[in-house]
């Protein structure tokens, strides 16, 4: 079996020490509203705000060769040239290590006795990439060496600069002003922002015309200038404009340089565009190039990025027997959770950061993850998401982060969507106490004037459940539920049509749902709590429709073995033993055992033997089984995948999670653990099987049906990453924020039960000391500020 690389947790890194790994593995870099992806191989790109509108770098997504296109730094050494990266140039190196680490990455490759360290980082503050380049004549006698950066620019539309080459090719400008390479396409028109590339010290040569640097007909790999140590120093007009600086360095033995990088991003008020015509004001790139000028400045950047991440993730440690666990809570699983926090499901390697905008039941899940770390950022998050409601409940399936508005394409009728924001809001006051939060004015679809408070828009949340009930009192499911391809109101024989809009049947509508069913009830008990915690009437409103919903699902919900997964158009059942196919689903045992319906009768511990009978497999529970073997008319996307993917028999791991706190409600403390540790990347033992970064949780492993069970997909953008983190730090570990204090319930098998936990919470910190022997209950501890140590045995 081939290893990769390795966990380095004393520094919150990852290791990979080769480069050809199995799948590109990345990183994300950003904290603000400037964001890059970086590969283990520098490949990748960065954007300012939205990854469509405002792309810096052009990236080919699905190329071949894989991953082609970033910042690629060449050194020519004689006749020999190669990159610290190994790639594009795939020189053997002597040497070479990717550290992967909480907002950076550095890159290190040697070659006949030169070394070269690149860090890669996004600084606090700045809109740009830092890279610090240093290199090392690790030899006994002096060398004369050529250092080449290069970075391809995107004409700012990543839709249209994939597309509109009638136009793109003529529309290329820069300019070159000391040692910075200005891009500045479209900016003699309505655009207000540029971007450059600079460097602390003179160049030699340079290029910004991408046919003379590279030659028509070559590759990255073999850029011709590079190939010849020469610079056409040209400047591009059209065509494609990039950026390259040459230096030629000499180095005695032993000896090293530095040089500082800074791929930047400005915008500048309508009056300030110019300082001449034509050209272009470049005073805030230049304070931007001031502030790295130095290496000393470069690192102290860094120290503050540093920083930014400890205290980050110094709220919540777990100090335990498991370092797989530790490391995954402690580090990986957190930065995973802020980085989908900060990208939804736009950019990563799956998602071209042109097609999705933010999902208002993805970011209310994606709240679950961060809210313990910046709570500020999730209250903005809820009032954002929550201002393109609609006044009957129903909402916008996405909206646009540009402008915060619904995205009219997708529309609504999701009806899952409108009870995330009951959980989301919920899981920000246990998290922080704001109450306040309720009272803030919140308007419709985001008119002015049409404001209501936040709680309002939780009630009719609620209500448009309620309001919206089939044949059996179970919640009819719209478009489709959390399962975007449970379309049951969508019959297409047109391969034209997109499954995610087309709701052909609209009339008499009966597709009922019983994961919202579930969900309806576990968020009902959470939103009745909430009622009556500050004093509103309407709990007891909401207690008696919870009630009732969970008469519906014990009467018709039920199928023996197992929760019943939905009602078709027609009235016929969806994952019953009945069914040819698709007898038993994930998403209704997970959510109506996490609501713990029909718990005194059993109904809860039948259906998690049935899920572990039927869905669970070596590396997780699939969705669904057995798989859909031919295409439904009825049922919509589902059965269009091939079988063991995606929501066809994938194991999805986004609603793993929801099994492992269902068996953890039910005490089932090996099962639990079990599934958590399947799904888990931190236990992976075969890092080709899985494919993709070793290091965070994918959206979809490859189920027991498919051509190689265990290939993950999908990896980093995923609701899998809060959900875990919830799975872990609540039901696991056993640390549940209430809107009062702590409860501290752990559900963790009995070898690993004694550990220590550092929570800090509202103004508070947590010191425990868990000693869990299996008593059930929990311990419950009133919120009180500042410090304090318990010794917890349960
Ligand atoms: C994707 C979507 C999510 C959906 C899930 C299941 O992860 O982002 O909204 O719930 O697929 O279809
Ligand atoms: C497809 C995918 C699903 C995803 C959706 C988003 O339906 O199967 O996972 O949520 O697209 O548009």
């Amino acid at each position: 079996m081939d290893n990769f690389g390795h966990f380095d947790d004393a520094s919150r890194e990852y290791v990979i020490t080769r480069p050809d790994t199995p799948w590109p593995w990345i990183n994300y870099m950003g904290t603000e509203d400037f964001f890059s992806l970086i590969s283990n191989t520098a490949g990748g790109y960065c954007f300012c705000r939205d990854a469509k509108f405002r792309r810096i770098l052009r990236y080919r997504y699905n190329g071949v060769p894989m991953d082609a296109g970033g910042r690629y730094y060449y050194i020519k050494d004689g006749d020999t040239v190669w990159n610290p990266g190994w790639k594009p140039c795939k020189t053997a190196l002597d040497f070479y290590e990717c550290r992967h680490g909480m907002g950076y990455t550095k890159i290190v490759g040697q070659k006949n006795g030169l070394k070269a360290e690149v860090t890669f980082f996004v600084p606090i503050g700045h809109r740009c990439e830092v890279h610090k380049v240093k290199i090392t004549n690790t030899g006994s006698s002096k060398k004369q060496f050529k250092l080449y950066s290069f970075a391809e620019w995107c004409l700012w539309n990543a839709s249209t600069d994939m597309e509109n080459f009638q136009r793109n090719l003529s529309t290329g400008e820069v300019e070159i002003e000391g040692s910075v390479i200005y891009h500045k396409t479209e900016y003699r028109e309505r655009r207000d922002h540029y971007a450059f590339y600079g460097v602390n010290r003179p160049f030699d040569g340079y290029d910004t015309d991408r046919e003379t640097f590279i030659g028509m007909y070559n590759g990255f790999e073999a850029p011709q200038q590079v190939l010849a140590g020469t610079s056409g120093n040209t400047r591009a007009h059209g065509w494609s404009p990039i950026a390259s600086h040459r230096f030629d360095l000499e180095l005695g033995a032993g000896e090293s340089t530095e040089l500082v990088f800074v791929l930047g991003y400005v915008e500048n008020p309508q009056e300030e565009k110019f300082v001449a015509p034509a050209v272009i004001n470049k005073k805030r790139a230049l304070a931007m190039l001031e502030a790295f000028s130095t290496v000393e400045k470069a690192d102290k950047a860094f120290a503050e990025l540093r920083a930014f991440w400890d205290n980050l993730l110094g709220r919540f440690n777990v100090s335990s027997d498991v370092p797989e666990l530790d490391r995954t809570v402690n580090i990986w699983n957190q930065y995973q959770c802020m980085i989908t926090f900060f990208f939804s499901r736009s950019a990563s390697y799956f998602e071209s950061g042109i097609g999705r905008g933010m999902g208002f039941r993805d970011s209310n899940q994606d709240l679950a993850g961060i809210v313990h770390m910046i709570p500020d950022r999730a209250r903005q998050r809820i009032i954002d998401i929550a201002s393109t409601q609609f006044p009957d409940g129903g909402c916008y399936h996405q909206y646009q982060p540009l402008t915060k508005r619904g995205n009219n394409d997708i529309g609504g009728g999701f009806n899952d969507d409108p009870l995330w924001l009951i959980f989301g809001t919920v899981a920000y006051i246990r998290e922080t106490g704001d109450f306040g939060i309720l009272n803030e004015p919140v308007p419709f679809d985001n008119k002015p004037g049409t404001e209501v408070s936040l709680l309002y828009h939780l009630k009719i949340s609620f209500r448009h459940v309620t309001d919206n009930l089939g044949p059996h009192d179970l919640p009819l499911i719209g478009r489709a539920d959390w399962n975007d391809c449970l379309n049951l109101n969508c019959f297409s024989w047109n391969p034209d049509d997109s499954f995610q809009t087309t709701e052909n049947k609209t009339e008499g509508t009966k597709a009922e749902s019983l994961m919202i069913a579930g969900l309806f009830v576990a968020q009902g008990r959470d939103f009745a709590e909430l009622l009556q915690r500050i004093g509103d009437k309407d709990a007891e409103g909401v207690k008696e429709a919870v009630k009732a919903m969970e008469s519906a699902v014990k009467q018709h919900g039920w199928d023996g073995e197992w929760f019943l997964r939905a009602y078709d158009y027609y009235g016929n059942k969806i994952g019953s033993r009945e069914c040819e196919e698709g007898k038993i689903f994930i998403e209704s045992q997970g959510w109506c055992t996490m609501a713990r319906i029909g718990a005194d009768e059993g109904l809860c511990d039948k259906a998690l033997d049935s899920t572990v009978k039927h869905l669970e497999c070596e590396q997780g529970i699939v969705l669904n089984t057995p798989a859909y073997s031919k295409y439904i008319y009825e049922y919509g996307e589902i059965s269009s995948y091939p079988e063991g993917y995606k929501e066809n028999a994938g194991i999805f791991c986004h609603n793993n999670p929801w099994v492992i706190i269902g068996e953890a409600m039910a005490g089932r403390r090996d099962d639990a653990w079990r599934h958590y540790c399947k799904i888990t990347p931190a236990f992976t033992k075969d890092q080709t099987l899985r494919k993709v970064e070793p290091y965070v949780f994918c959206q979809m492993v490859a189920g027991k049906d498919a051509a190689k069970p265990g290939e993950g997909k999908n990896s980093w953008l995923t609701g899998t990453a809060a959900w875990t983190w919830k799975a872990v730090s609540e039901s696991i570990l056993g640390i549940k924020p209430q809107f009062d204090g702590l409860l501290i319930e752990p559900c963790i098998p009995l070898q690993y039960g004694t550990y220590r936990v550092h929570r800090k919470f509202r103004d508070a910190v947590y010191e425990l000391e868990i000693k869990y022997s299996g008593k059930k209950g929990g311990f419950y501890i009133p919120y009180k500020p500042g410090v304090q140590k318990l010794t917890v045995e349960l």
